[in-house]
Protein backbone atom coordinates (compact mmCIF):
# COMPACT_ATOMS: atom_id res chain seq x y z
CA UNK A 1 0.00 0.00 0.00
CA UNK A 2 1.10 3.48 -1.02
CA UNK A 3 1.96 6.49 1.15
CA UNK A 4 -0.79 8.38 -0.75
CA UNK A 5 -3.08 5.61 0.40
CA UNK A 6 -2.47 4.53 3.51
CA UNK A 7 -3.14 8.04 4.34
CA UNK A 8 -5.97 8.21 2.38
CA UNK A 9 -7.30 4.82 4.53
CA UNK A 10 -5.88 7.00 7.53
CA UNK A 11 -7.93 10.06 6.77
CA UNK A 12 -11.53 7.81 6.35
CA UNK A 13 -11.91 7.74 9.81
CA UNK A 14 -11.64 11.67 9.94
CA UNK A 15 -14.28 14.71 8.08
CA UNK A 16 -16.31 13.76 5.21
CA UNK A 17 -14.65 17.22 3.67
CA UNK A 18 -11.63 16.07 3.81
CA UNK A 19 -12.54 12.37 3.43
CA UNK A 20 -13.53 13.53 0.12
CA UNK A 21 -10.34 15.32 -0.66
CA UNK A 22 -8.27 11.97 0.18
CA UNK A 23 -10.20 9.62 -1.93
CA UNK A 24 -9.60 11.99 -5.42
CA UNK A 25 -5.57 12.76 -3.76
CA UNK A 26 -4.49 8.93 -4.92
CA UNK A 27 -6.03 9.87 -8.54
CA UNK A 28 -4.58 12.41 -8.64
CA UNK A 29 -1.33 11.52 -7.21
CA UNK A 30 -1.37 8.66 -9.55
CA UNK A 31 -2.26 10.94 -12.94
CA UNK A 32 0.10 13.44 -11.99
CA UNK A 33 3.37 10.90 -11.67
CA UNK A 34 2.30 9.75 -14.88
CA UNK A 35 2.42 12.78 -16.34
CA UNK A 36 5.52 14.59 -15.58
CA UNK A 37 8.18 12.35 -14.03
CA UNK A 38 9.92 13.29 -10.94
CA UNK A 39 12.51 15.40 -10.90
CA UNK A 40 14.37 13.24 -8.22
CA UNK A 41 13.77 9.03 -6.88
CA UNK A 42 10.78 8.93 -5.23
CA UNK A 43 11.26 8.18 -1.43
CA UNK A 44 10.13 4.48 -0.54
CA UNK A 45 6.81 5.24 -0.40
CA UNK A 46 6.44 1.62 2.16
CA UNK A 47 8.58 2.91 4.56
CA UNK A 48 8.60 6.41 5.38
CA UNK A 49 12.14 8.26 6.19
CA UNK A 50 11.33 11.06 8.73
CA UNK A 51 13.31 9.41 11.46
CA UNK A 52 16.29 8.50 8.88
CA UNK A 53 15.86 12.31 7.58
CA UNK A 54 19.38 13.49 6.87
CA UNK A 55 19.93 17.08 6.88
CA UNK A 56 19.08 18.70 3.54
CA UNK A 57 22.00 19.90 1.42
CA UNK A 58 21.98 23.44 0.67
CA UNK A 59 22.06 24.20 -3.42
CA UNK A 60 24.69 26.17 -3.03
CA UNK A 61 27.45 26.70 -0.43
CA UNK A 62 25.77 27.62 2.73
CA UNK A 63 26.50 31.54 4.02
CA UNK A 64 27.24 31.44 7.62
CA UNK A 65 25.11 34.74 8.23
CA UNK A 66 22.26 36.15 5.99
CA UNK A 67 23.20 39.29 3.84
CA UNK A 68 21.57 41.70 1.25
CA UNK A 69 23.31 43.92 -1.29
CA UNK A 70 22.37 46.12 -3.81
CA UNK A 71 22.04 45.57 -7.64
CA UNK A 72 21.08 49.28 -9.19
CA UNK A 73 18.26 50.26 -8.41
CA UNK A 74 15.86 48.01 -8.74
CA UNK A 75 17.60 44.76 -8.18
CA UNK A 76 18.36 43.44 -4.35
CA UNK A 77 19.93 40.06 -3.86
CA UNK A 78 19.94 38.11 -0.88
CA UNK A 79 20.79 34.47 0.65
CA UNK A 80 18.90 32.38 1.90
CA UNK A 81 20.03 30.95 5.22
CA UNK A 82 19.64 26.99 4.61
CA UNK A 83 20.54 26.48 8.43
CA UNK A 84 17.13 28.50 9.43
CA UNK A 85 15.23 26.11 7.00
CA UNK A 86 16.69 22.70 7.98
CA UNK A 87 16.22 23.89 11.73
CA UNK A 88 12.47 24.31 10.96
CA UNK A 89 12.46 21.05 8.97
CA UNK A 90 12.36 22.50 4.82
CA UNK A 91 13.09 20.89 2.30
CA UNK A 92 16.16 22.57 0.19
CA UNK A 93 17.75 20.06 -1.66
CA UNK A 94 16.33 18.05 -4.66
CA UNK A 95 17.82 15.20 -3.43
CA UNK A 96 16.22 15.09 -0.17
CA UNK A 97 14.16 11.84 -0.07
CA UNK A 98 12.47 12.55 3.49
CA UNK A 99 8.77 12.03 3.54
CA UNK A 100 7.93 15.41 3.80
CA UNK A 101 10.19 16.62 0.84
CA UNK A 102 8.36 13.28 -1.42
CA UNK A 103 4.73 14.84 -0.38
CA UNK A 104 5.87 18.05 -1.64
CA UNK A 105 6.71 16.80 -4.89
CA UNK A 106 3.45 14.91 -5.31
CA UNK A 107 1.85 18.53 -4.26
CA UNK A 108 3.85 20.41 -6.94
CA UNK A 109 3.15 17.82 -9.84
CA UNK A 110 -0.32 18.39 -9.29
CA UNK A 111 -0.40 22.22 -9.22
CA UNK A 112 1.88 22.68 -12.17
CA UNK A 113 -0.38 20.53 -14.50
CA UNK A 114 -2.96 22.84 -13.49
CA UNK A 115 -0.91 26.26 -13.97
CA UNK A 116 0.05 25.26 -17.34
CA UNK A 117 -3.01 23.63 -18.31
CA UNK A 118 -3.51 23.90 -21.96
CA UNK A 119 -6.91 24.50 -24.25
CA UNK A 120 -9.71 23.71 -22.79
CA UNK A 121 -8.36 22.82 -19.15
CA UNK A 122 -6.14 26.01 -19.88
CA UNK A 123 -7.18 27.85 -15.81
CA UNK A 124 -7.02 31.81 -16.26
CA UNK A 125 -3.50 33.09 -13.55
CA UNK A 126 -3.44 28.51 -12.77
CA UNK A 127 0.11 30.13 -12.05
CA UNK A 128 -0.46 31.77 -9.12
CA UNK A 129 -1.13 29.55 -6.54
CA UNK A 130 -2.32 31.20 -2.84
CA UNK A 131 -1.36 29.16 0.40
CA UNK A 132 -4.09 29.87 3.04
CA UNK A 133 -5.96 27.83 5.32
CA UNK A 134 -8.69 28.11 7.94
CA UNK A 135 -7.01 29.75 11.37
CA UNK A 136 -3.53 30.65 12.78
CA UNK A 137 -0.80 28.21 12.93
CA UNK A 138 -2.16 25.87 10.82
CA UNK A 139 0.98 25.37 8.62
CA UNK A 140 0.42 27.72 5.69
CA UNK A 141 4.02 29.83 5.61
CA UNK A 142 5.62 26.59 6.21
CA UNK A 143 3.92 25.03 3.30
CA UNK A 144 4.35 27.80 1.11
CA UNK A 145 8.48 28.12 1.75
CA UNK A 146 8.43 23.96 1.20
CA UNK A 147 6.04 24.49 -1.91
CA UNK A 148 8.66 27.25 -3.02
CA UNK A 149 11.66 25.48 -2.48
CA UNK A 150 10.28 21.87 -4.11
CA UNK A 151 9.44 23.95 -7.37
CA UNK A 152 12.85 25.80 -7.70
CA UNK A 153 14.18 23.08 -8.07
CA UNK A 154 12.48 22.00 -11.21
CA UNK A 155 15.12 22.86 -14.48
CA UNK A 156 12.78 24.98 -15.97
CA UNK A 157 10.43 26.50 -13.65
CA UNK A 158 10.74 30.06 -11.97
CA UNK A 159 9.44 30.63 -8.60
CA UNK A 160 8.14 33.87 -7.26
CA UNK A 161 7.14 33.58 -3.70
CA UNK A 162 5.13 37.00 -2.28
CA UNK A 163 4.42 37.38 1.56
CA UNK A 164 1.05 38.78 1.73
CA UNK A 165 0.57 37.91 4.97
CA UNK A 166 0.80 41.56 5.70
CA UNK A 167 -0.36 41.36 8.86
CA UNK A 168 1.74 38.56 9.97
CA UNK A 169 4.60 38.74 7.42
CA UNK A 170 6.84 35.23 8.91
CA UNK A 171 8.38 34.11 4.93
CA UNK A 172 11.21 36.11 5.51
CA UNK A 173 11.85 35.23 9.08
CA UNK A 174 11.90 32.03 8.25
CA UNK A 175 14.50 32.13 5.44
CA UNK A 176 16.70 33.98 7.57
CA UNK A 177 16.62 37.15 4.94
CA UNK A 178 15.88 41.05 6.18
CA UNK A 179 13.65 42.94 4.03
CA UNK A 180 12.00 46.20 4.15
CA UNK A 181 10.14 47.65 0.70
CA UNK A 182 7.59 45.02 -0.34
CA UNK A 183 3.99 44.25 -2.16
CA UNK A 184 2.05 46.85 0.29
CA UNK A 185 4.73 49.59 -0.52
CA UNK A 186 4.67 48.84 -4.61
CA UNK A 187 0.28 48.93 -3.84
CA UNK A 188 0.12 52.17 -1.99
CA UNK A 189 3.46 53.82 -4.15
CA UNK A 190 2.42 54.07 -7.94
CA UNK A 191 6.17 55.42 -8.37
CA UNK A 192 7.46 52.03 -7.09
CA UNK A 193 7.71 49.02 -9.53
CA UNK A 194 7.66 46.08 -8.75
CA UNK A 195 10.70 44.99 -9.66
CA UNK A 196 12.02 47.55 -6.99
CA UNK A 197 10.74 45.33 -3.86
CA UNK A 198 11.46 41.75 -5.64
CA UNK A 199 14.55 39.81 -3.89
CA UNK A 200 16.60 37.70 -6.05
CA UNK A 201 18.28 34.72 -3.77
CA UNK A 202 21.17 32.43 -3.78
CA UNK A 203 18.73 30.03 -5.13
CA UNK A 204 18.31 30.76 -8.51
CA UNK A 205 15.50 29.71 -9.56
CA UNK A 206 13.50 31.69 -6.84
CA UNK A 207 13.04 35.27 -6.26
CA UNK A 208 10.98 36.95 -3.11
CA UNK A 209 8.52 39.61 -2.68
CA UNK A 210 8.07 40.31 0.95
CA UNK A 211 5.22 41.81 2.70
CA UNK A 212 6.37 45.42 3.26
CA UNK A 213 5.61 47.64 5.57
CA UNK A 214 2.17 47.28 7.73
CA UNK A 215 -0.70 49.31 6.70
CA UNK A 216 -3.91 50.25 8.45
CA UNK A 217 -5.92 49.25 5.36
CA UNK A 218 -4.44 46.31 4.46
CA UNK A 219 -7.61 44.42 3.02
CA UNK A 220 -8.20 47.42 1.43
CA UNK A 221 -5.03 48.04 -0.30
CA UNK A 222 -5.54 44.04 -1.40
CA UNK A 223 -8.37 44.71 -2.86
CA UNK A 224 -7.89 47.76 -5.25
CA UNK A 225 -7.80 47.92 -8.78
CA UNK A 226 -3.50 48.65 -8.58
CA UNK A 227 -3.38 45.06 -6.95
CA UNK A 228 -5.13 43.55 -9.42
CA UNK A 229 -3.30 45.03 -11.58
CA UNK A 230 0.00 44.01 -9.96
CA UNK A 231 -1.86 40.60 -9.79
CA UNK A 232 -2.47 40.40 -13.62
CA UNK A 233 1.17 41.87 -14.62
CA UNK A 234 3.10 38.86 -12.37
CA UNK A 235 0.85 36.16 -14.11
CA UNK A 236 1.17 37.36 -17.61
CA UNK A 237 4.17 39.21 -17.24
CA UNK A 238 5.78 35.82 -15.87
CA UNK A 239 3.94 33.20 -17.85
CA UNK A 240 6.19 30.81 -17.24
CA UNK A 241 6.75 31.20 -13.74
CA UNK A 242 4.86 30.11 -11.19
CA UNK A 243 4.03 32.12 -7.88
CA UNK A 244 3.33 31.52 -4.60
CA UNK A 245 1.47 33.77 -1.80
CA UNK A 246 1.35 33.15 1.58
CA UNK A 247 -1.62 34.29 2.71
CA UNK A 248 -3.67 35.14 6.09
CA UNK A 249 -6.24 32.67 7.25
CA UNK A 250 -8.87 32.97 5.95
CA UNK A 251 -11.19 33.26 9.12
CA UNK A 252 -9.34 35.42 10.88
CA UNK A 253 -8.74 37.77 8.15
CA UNK A 254 -11.07 39.51 5.29
CA UNK A 255 -8.20 39.41 2.81
CA UNK A 256 -7.89 36.02 2.28
CA UNK A 257 -11.19 36.18 0.61
CA UNK A 258 -9.92 38.93 -1.42
CA UNK A 259 -6.45 37.42 -2.42
CA UNK A 260 -9.00 34.63 -3.60
CA UNK A 261 -10.55 36.41 -6.27
CA UNK A 262 -7.28 37.14 -8.59
CA UNK A 263 -5.52 33.86 -8.21
CA UNK A 264 -5.61 30.73 -10.20
CA UNK A 265 -5.63 28.12 -7.56
CA UNK A 266 -5.53 27.59 -4.39
CA UNK A 267 -3.77 25.40 -1.89
CA UNK A 268 -5.54 25.25 1.13
CA UNK A 269 -4.09 23.52 4.41
CA UNK A 270 -5.85 21.67 6.55
CA UNK A 271 -3.95 20.90 10.10
CA UNK A 272 -4.63 17.52 11.26
CA UNK A 273 -6.43 16.46 14.02
CA UNK A 274 -7.18 20.45 14.87
CA UNK A 275 -9.23 21.89 11.52
CA UNK A 276 -12.40 21.67 12.71
CA UNK A 277 -15.24 21.18 9.71
CA UNK A 278 -17.74 23.62 10.61
CA UNK A 279 -14.97 26.20 10.31
CA UNK A 280 -13.48 24.37 7.19
CA UNK A 281 -17.04 24.97 5.41
CA UNK A 282 -17.43 28.17 6.45
CA UNK A 283 -13.68 29.36 5.50
CA UNK A 284 -14.19 27.38 1.93
CA UNK A 285 -17.31 29.16 1.30
CA UNK A 286 -15.88 32.41 1.79
CA UNK A 287 -13.60 32.05 -1.03
CA UNK A 288 -16.02 29.99 -2.92
CA UNK A 289 -15.09 31.93 -5.90
CA UNK A 290 -12.24 29.87 -6.19
CA UNK A 291 -12.88 27.19 -8.92
CA UNK A 292 -9.20 25.44 -7.90
CA UNK A 293 -8.66 24.63 -4.54
CA UNK A 294 -6.76 21.64 -3.51
CA UNK A 295 -6.84 20.37 0.63
CA UNK A 296 -3.35 19.36 2.15
CA UNK A 297 -3.70 17.90 5.59
CA UNK A 298 -0.59 18.90 7.37
CA UNK A 299 1.00 17.81 10.25
CA UNK A 300 -1.20 14.33 9.59
CA UNK A 301 -0.21 11.31 11.56
CA UNK A 302 1.05 8.30 10.16
CA UNK A 303 3.10 5.22 10.39
CA UNK A 304 2.27 3.45 13.65
CA UNK A 305 0.37 5.93 15.42
CA UNK A 306 3.86 7.94 16.24
CA UNK A 307 3.00 11.39 15.51
CA UNK A 308 5.06 12.89 12.62
CA UNK A 309 4.96 16.49 10.71
CA UNK A 310 3.65 15.73 7.48
CA UNK A 311 1.55 16.76 5.01
CA UNK A 312 -1.23 14.66 2.84
CA UNK A 313 -2.94 16.00 -0.27
CA UNK A 314 -5.83 15.92 -0.91
CA UNK A 315 -7.36 17.65 -4.25
CA UNK A 316 -10.60 19.04 -5.57
CA UNK A 317 -12.96 20.91 -3.33
CA UNK A 318 -14.61 22.11 -6.28
N1 LIG B 1 4.56 19.88 8.16
C1 LIG B 1 5.27 20.53 9.08
N2 LIG B 1 6.43 20.00 9.53
C2 LIG B 1 7.17 20.64 10.47
N3 LIG B 1 6.81 21.79 11.07
C3 LIG B 1 5.65 22.35 10.70
C4 LIG B 1 4.82 21.76 9.68
N4 LIG B 1 3.77 22.55 9.49
C5 LIG B 1 3.91 23.59 10.34
N5 LIG B 1 5.03 23.46 11.07
C6 LIG B 1 5.48 24.38 12.15
O1 LIG B 1 4.31 24.81 12.85
C7 LIG B 1 4.39 26.19 13.19
C8 LIG B 1 3.24 26.96 12.55
O2 LIG B 1 3.41 26.89 11.14
P1 LIG B 1 3.28 28.18 10.20
O3 LIG B 1 3.91 29.36 10.79
O4 LIG B 1 3.69 27.73 8.86
O5 LIG B 1 1.71 28.37 10.28
P2 LIG B 1 0.84 29.51 9.63
O6 LIG B 1 -0.45 28.89 9.25
O7 LIG B 1 1.61 30.21 8.58
O8 LIG B 1 0.62 30.47 10.88
P3 LIG B 1 0.10 31.99 10.84
O9 LIG B 1 -1.36 31.92 10.56
O10 LIG B 1 0.38 32.46 12.23
O11 LIG B 1 0.86 32.71 9.78
C9 LIG B 1 5.76 26.67 12.71
O12 LIG B 1 6.66 26.58 13.78
C10 LIG B 1 6.13 25.66 11.61
O13 LIG B 1 7.52 25.54 11.47
MG1 LIG C 1 2.14 32.21 8.31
Amino acid sequence: MSLIEKAAEKMKKTESLVEKAARKAAETAAKAKASVEPSASPADAEQPKVSEQTSPTAPVETPAKPVSRSYGRTSRYVEINFDELKAQNIPVMETDNSVISEEFRIVKRSLLLNAFAKGDSAIKNGNLIMVTSTQPDEGKTFCAISLAMSMAMERDLTVLLIDADVEKPDVMKRLGVKADLGLIDVIENKSLDLSDCLLKTNIPNLTLLPAGKKHRLTTELLASERMGDIVNEVAKRYPDRVIIIDSPPVLASSSASVLALSVGQVLYVVEADKTREIDLKEALSMIGSSEHINLLLNKSRFSGGKKKFGSYYGYGHQ
